[in-house]
């Protein structure tokens, strides 16, 4: 049996069937003890070492060093919807590929070749998954129990490790990664900026940061109006029981998708600017599993924040990063380097 904090953090789960020798070395050199924050080893029958005695352990697929605590507050509950959300969505779907795209379409993704990488909120693993194929080696890290889907979904590629941590509170080396990733994440803390520049602590000088965060339209129109409306329902929405929210989800999906997509898809092929000019076009050509998804997401999610790029620059400029890239397509995608 295993002692110390590794056993209460394994929650009752299966300690994993994965050998601890296929831990990337990479990514064991850059862990730290969640304890007492000492270098570690993988430890041959449990997980990982450090040289006081502290023990964390692989269950299921993934590394857990959440320390046994279970979060309280609003990071509790974002913990659980997420954890909710990505079991339940748990495949990665060929649509997936297609968002990639978008999500990375400013990366030169050939730079990555060799580099350490961390995906900062991984969720269920899909844009790992796309990552982990450019990069050396990957943690994949997630606070959520969401990293048994991702465990799942990233099991097949030996360059990753799926971390459960805070991202807060990460178990890594300061400058570790050459990248960080974190997709659809920081706008969920109660203090974005706060995570942002914690997760500046890991980013190695001349390594890049990707992100992705909900925008606002700076001024009123379509869009503005279905976020007050999207706003307003979410009130009540993130109080309601998941699985009643899932079964919500496909009939609130279904309208958007014929009311909103669709025709926005016909104005768009036909050159009917009025159609055209709908909202949602990133859902265009996409199935409606998509949205049925996303729309889980966006109801469930306890806590959002929304930006115009003035709320945003500050971050960059008082933590001396430099932007290379920053577009708002219904959402931000930053590319950034620290100098
Ligand atoms: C919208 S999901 C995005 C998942 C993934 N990046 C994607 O785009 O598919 C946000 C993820 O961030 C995780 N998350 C939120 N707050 C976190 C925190 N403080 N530490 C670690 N993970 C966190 C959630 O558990 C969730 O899986
Ligand atoms: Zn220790």
């Amino acid at each position: 049996m295993f002692t110390g904090v590794a056993v209460a953090a394994s929650g009752g789960g299966r300690v994993s069937d994965r050998g601890t020798g296929e831990i990337p070395k990479e990514i064991v050199e850059r862990l730290r003890c969640p304890t007492c924050g000492e270098s570690v080893e993988a430890d041959q029958s449990v997980g990982i070492r450090c040289a006081g005695g502290h023990r964390y352990a692989m269950v299921d697929g993934y590394l857990d060093c959440s320390k046994g605590a279970v979060a309280e507050g609003s990071t509790g509950r974002t913990f659980a919807s997420f954890g909710f959300e990505w079991n339940n969505f748990d495949e990665v779907r060929d649509e997936d590929e297609g968002f990639a795209e978008v999500y990375f379409r400013d990366l030169d993704l050939a730079s990555l070749e060799g580099k350490v990488g961390l995906d900062a909120g991984c969720g269920k693993g899909r844009y790992t998954r796309f990552l982990a194929t450019h990069l050396g080696a990957t943690a994949a890290l997630d606070g959520s129990s969401a990293v048994e889907a991702a465990a799942r979904n990233l099991a097949d590629i030996p360059s990753v490790l799926v971390v459960k941590s805070d991202l807060r509170d990460a178990p890594f080396a300061p400058e570790s990664f050459d990248f960080i990733s974190s997709l659809g994440v920081l706008h969920h803390l109660d203090d974005p900026q706060a995570g942002f520049t914690r997760l500046l602590t890991y980013l190695a000088p001349g390594g890049q940061i990707l992100l992705y965060l909900y925008s606002r339209p700076p001024t009123l129109g379509l869009r503005a109006v279905a976020l007050s409306l999207a706003a307003a329902l979410r009130k009540v929405t993130v109080r309601l029981p998941h699985r009643l929210l899932k079964a919500l989800s496909a009939p609130i999906s279904v309208c958007l998708y014929y009311g909103v997509v669709v025709p926005g898809e016909y104005g768009e092929r036909r050159g009917v600017a009025a159609l055209a000019g709908l909202p949602m076009d990133a859902y265009r050509g996409k199935p409606l599993r998509s949205l049925v998804l996303d729309t889980f997401d966006r109801l469930s999610a306890p806590v959002e924040h929304r930006y115009v790029w003035a709320d945003l620059a500050p971050w960059f400029s008082e933590a001396g990063m430099a932007v290379d890239a920053a577009r708002d397509e219904t959402g931000w995608f930053i590319l950034a380097h620290k100098p």
